[in-house]
């Protein structure tokens, strides 16, 4: 999801960073829109670097003529693709023009153009919020569905006490996930999430692995931060980005993968093990590079670390989620791997489906749980199997911590 953060002229507009950093905590993709003014308190630098993105600050491309239509009427592209435009901290002048339909910059452009929904968070003087002007152009947009979260009141820079100081971060962060529809029932969790293959060497060029992409337990990943949780993902080597505000642990082979679960197994409260590890690997990997032969050509293997083995052995109440990716008799192997890895929840799936497997974007899974529940789900997107996953993960915590029992 995207949110549009529009930033204006005041001594607040330092806050707007961290606001950054929070958003995107939540799994929130975040586009910067400065006025004019905002850059006499804050630089774009600040933004582009938080975000990875070019931080807007002007309606008119300065210089050549623009690449493209694209390019040229930016506003309208960057107001569809909003699913939330914020503005924090928003100034007196700014609530003045939204409120009456004045569109002379970036940022009043984009607000006149968007269909999505519109929170601002005033920040000011006291006898500038009080003013009658600025109420009442509250007021306006109250009544054109514009969301205003309040200011809270105490000492303002301005060497005044009173209403005016830009709300809380947790204040403005709450507002956000209200609009956006966002849960936050894995707050407080550090979810331990490992996902893609591994790799096993053969020799300098060549390697063992399998066809593991890691969407779906990216998607687990994202879908965790995006419900409040602390995320740590370990990841083997895959085309996909990290969910933005998680831990990136990036390993290659089994043992790094081992060790990186290993460092962070003591912070987390639930493990997801979506990882496809390799589980065998060249007992002797060559130094160099093997030349071909015509005749046979024998490697030897040993089993790797069953990393999931280790996790259920390690002390702590946590939970344990592991993936059964099976082609035959799906639901009675994934329930014997519950039951002999002592896992809490295990989702199984057919990979022979079509819908399931590798390459796809959807997965059909069957989640089986510690405490008898098997719950078949349709094919859905990877993201929509992430969040059913995570609906039995709060279950299962929430019952865990009304009747805390010794793991057996
Ligand atoms: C030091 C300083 C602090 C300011 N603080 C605020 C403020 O907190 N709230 C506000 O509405 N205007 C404040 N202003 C006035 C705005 O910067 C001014 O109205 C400006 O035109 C706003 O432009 P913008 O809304 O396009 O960002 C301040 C101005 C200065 C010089």
């Amino acid at each position: 999801m995207k949110v549009v953060l529009g930033v204006s002229g005041c001594i607040g507009a330092y806050k707007a960073a961290e606001l950054v950093r929070r958003l995107q905590q939540l799994g929130l993709d975040v586009q910067v829109i400065l006025t004019r003014h905002a850059q006499e308190f804050i630089r774009p630098l600040t933004f582009a670097a938080l975000t990875g993105k070019k931080v807007i600050t002007e309606m008119f491309e300065s210089g050549s003529a623009p690449a493209n239509l694209e390019s040229a009427v930016e506003h309208i592209a960057v107001a569809d693709s909003a699913d939330l435009l914020l503005v924090a901290p928003a100034t007196a002048n700014l609530l003045g023009k939204f409120a009456n339909g004045i569109a002379d910059d970036f940022l009043t452009t984009t607000y006149l153009a968007t269909k999505a929904p519109v929170v601002v968070a005033p920040a000011m003087n006291v006898n500038m919020w009080e003013h009658p002007v600025v109420q009442a152009n509250l007021e306006r947009l109250r009544g054109q569905g514009v969301q205003v979260v309040e200011p809270d009141e105490g000492y303002l820079a301005c060497g005044w006490t009173g209403p005016g100081r830009l709300a809380s971060t947790e204040t403005i962060l709450a507002r956000v996930r209200a609009v956006l529809g966002l849960r936050d029932d894995l707050a407080g969790e550090t979810v331990l999430v490992t996902a893609g293959p591994t790799c096993e060497d053969i020799d300098p060029v060549r390697y063992l692995t399998n066809r593991s992409s890691g969407r779906m337990g990216y998607a687990v990943a994202e879908a965790a931060r995006r419900r409040g949780a602390r995320v740590i993902l370990v990841s083997g080597p895959t085309a996909l980005e990290p969910p933005p505000g998680a831990v990136f642990e990036s390993v290659r082979t089994t043992e790094e993968m081992r060790q990186a679960v290993r460092k962070h197994l003591a912070e987390a409260t639930v493990v997801i093990k979506t990882a496809a590890v390799v589980d065998f690997r060249p007992s002797a990997p060559a130094r160099e590079k093997l030349k071909r032969t015509s005749g046979r050509f024998e490697l030897e293997l040993e089993p790797t670390a069953d990393l999931l083995e280790e996790i259920t052995r390690a002390d702590g109440q946590r939970l344990v989620v592991g993936f059964a990716a099976e082609t035959e008799n799906v639901v009675e192997n994934a329930r014997a791997k519950l039951r002999s890895k002592k896992l809490d929840l295990v989702a199984a799936n057919d990979v022979t489906q079509e819908g399931a497997g590798f390459d796809v974007e959807t997965n059909i899974v069957t989640l089986l749980t510690r405490d008898g529940q098997e719950i078949p789900l349709p094919r859905l997107s990877m993201f929509e199997v992430a969040n059913r996953l995570l609906d039995e993960v709060v279950r299962l915590r929430a019952a865990a911590r009304a009747a805390p029992a010794a793991r057996g």
